[in-house]
């Protein structure tokens, strides 16, 4: 039978982080079985009866949405400055949510957000490569040998860039410049960086597609619930 290290069952349950698990069993609040736990590396299976101060473990029931996170929102559950952040528009949802993945505090469009750590690991482990198509806009232009470049991968401080598609969307060869990419890394601010290589700034990012999904039939700050097929799909899409 399948087992769980049981801070991981105190997260799935909808509790808190596994993190602040640990915490829990620190402070001599989990029983298993009706024996106090000790080990934080302890393995549980769902045979076993796991209470939290008392109460029964059960697991939550997963939940996936689509969000059109507005620009100035933090993708994180808390933020230490009291900022607001993406799960705010989920108060009335009883289910412990967090993003998939990050987008940065400046940048709008679809994000996923959840209760299902498999399914997270699917969407934002490199090696599923999931494709994310981000709107660019830019305070200059790039030239087309610079978009060569950008398409087959360029050197940042982390490393090559794995090639990429770029479609130039606008380009009124004046002072902006709007493009579409796809990649499907999701390195820390990796468009902006990609950008700022040829020395142009990102004015507006917008996360407009991942994997098949898309914003429509959303506005800024909507939501809706995905579909179980929708879910089978992205991943099936993993695994490809
Ligand atoms: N790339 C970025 O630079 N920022 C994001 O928010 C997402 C991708």
């Amino acid at each position: 039978m399948k087992t769980t290290r049981i801070n991981k069952k105190i997260a799935d349950a909808g509790i808190t982080s596994r993190r602040k698990a640990d915490k829990l069993i620190e402070e001599g609040r989990v029983v298993v079985n009706g024996k106090k736990v000790t080990e934080p590396g302890l393995q549980v299976t769902d045979k076993d009866q796991v209470t939290v101060d008392g109460v029964l473990l059960t697991k939550e029931e997963p939940v996936h949405i689509l969000y059109y996170k507005p620009a100035g929102e933090i993708s994180a559950a808390e933020d230490d400055k009291k900022r607001d952040t993406v799960i705010d528009a989920f108060h009335d949802i009883d289910a412990r949510l967090y993003p998939v993945g990050r987008l940065d505090y400046d940048t709008s469009g679809l994000l996923l957000v959840t209760n299902d750590g498999e399914f997270t690991q699917h969407m934002t482990h490199p090696k599923f490569e999931m494709k994310k198509t981000y709107r660019v806009k830019t305070d200059g232009i790039l030239l087309r040998h610079q978009q060569d470049e950008m398409r087959r991968g360029i050197k940042l401080d982390d490393g090559l860039t794995a090639p990429c598609d770029l479609k130039v969307i606008r380009d009124k060869g004046g002072k902006d410049m709007i493009l579409e990419i796809t990649i499907h890394e999701g390195r820390n601010r990796q468009v902006r960086r990609m950008f700022e290589h040829f020395g142009l700034n990102v004015t507006k990012l917008t996360r407009i597609r991942f994997d098949f999904l898309t914003l429509d039939g959303l506005k800024e700050g909507e939501y809706r619930f995905l579909k179980p097929h929708e879910v089978k799909k992205l991943i099936a899409s993993s695994n490809k």
